[in-house]
């Protein structure tokens, strides 16, 4: 027969052995969420240096792609188990006009605070690796600013007809020279400088003009050789190339935004989007009688750059 304290402590034990069994269970969730977020981490921090890897030695875009998948997978990963297994759950709703928080909810909170602390054993750790995982994502995503390539320089500016250091030859695209009376019959010609037929930056229009309606611009006298003038093919608005020459009213046309450039007027725009002239190229003959380009254009061809102005 059994007495009340009797029948009370089994009651307790009864009670206590499920309690028990939740905790522990509680703990083993708590312990395989913080495994997780620690290998998000890791697994992103292994993403970033193999995605920094594969780079440096050369790159390889499909690798480039899993590997960073893999370094903003793993963050994502771990930020979304913390949220969800470490960050409080529950909707709270404060009524605006308790401002100061009662002696309570001040012990309330601070309850709630170290039991959170200890429900996540190794923040310490974990917070490591995930400032180890931003890291090395943010050294990685540093790497394509190598890829911008070298600095232009004075590319941009200078061709070949003005780096080469001596006055080139102008050829057509066969690598032919050319003389003046080949325009004969056709009234527009495209050349390069010789030796440079695929220079993006050099084609030239040599255009038949009459030479009794042309108005060179002052310092450009010489720069006509009978009734042949020569100007960047480039358009100045974005680097169309200008192939459009209508020879009654002595004007080149651009077919991609229809600038308009008077040839008779140092190439400048009569019409039309683009605001510079087309440069021009001081023209000569050698001693075989072929054109030849004494200098390089009057300024840099195409579109315009950031420092297009500057020397
Ligand atoms: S590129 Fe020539 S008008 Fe736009």
């Amino acid at each position: 027969m059994s007495t009340d304290g009797q029948r009370g402590r089994a009651n307790g034990q009864e009670e206590g052995a499920p309690q028990r069994s939740d905790e522990r269970r509680a703990e083993r969730v708590d312990d395989r969420a913080e495994r997780l977020v620690a290998a998000g981490f890791v697994l992103s921090i292994v993403g970033a240096v193999a995605l920094a890897v594969i780079y440096v030695l050369g790159g390889q875009a499909q690798w480039e792609g899993v590997t960073l998948a893999l370094a903003l997978g793993g963050i994502g990963l771990a930020i979304a188990v913390w949220a969800r297994y470490f960050m409080p759950a529950d909707e709270v709703v404060e009524d605006r006009h308790a401002l100061a928080s009662t002696e309570e909810e001040v012990a309330a909170f601070t309850t709630a605070f170290e039991a959170g602390e200890q429900t996540l054993a190794r923040r310490g750790l974990l917070a490591k690796l995930g400032l180890g995982a931003l890291g090395a994502l943010g050294l990685a995503a540093l790497f394509p600013i190598r890829s911008l390539g070298p600095r232009p320089g004075r590319g941009l500016k200078v061709t070949a007809f003005g780096g080469a250091g001596r006055p080139l030859r102008l050829v057509d695209v066969e690598e032919r020279p050319i003389r003046p009376a080949d325009l004969s019959g056709t009234s527009l010609l495209t050349a390069w400088p010789e030796g440079h037929v695929h220079d993006a930056d050099a084609p030239t229009l040599l255009l038949q003009i009459d030479p009794e309606a042309f108005r060179p611009l002052p310092g450009r006298e010489g720069w006509v050789v009978g009734d042949v003038v020569a100007y960047s093919k480039l358009c100045t608005h974005t680097g169309c190339p200008v192939g459009l020459y209508q020879t009654d009213l002595d004007l080149l046309l651009c077919p991609c935004h229809q600038s308009t450039f008077d040839v008779l007027d140092g190439a400048k725009p009569v019409f039309g989007p683009a605001a510079r002239p087309l440069p021009q190229l001081p023209l000569g003959v050698d001693e075989e009688g072929f054109l030849i380009a004494t200098g390089d254009f009057s300024g840099p061809v195409g579109g315009g750059f950031w420092d297009r102005g500057r020397s």
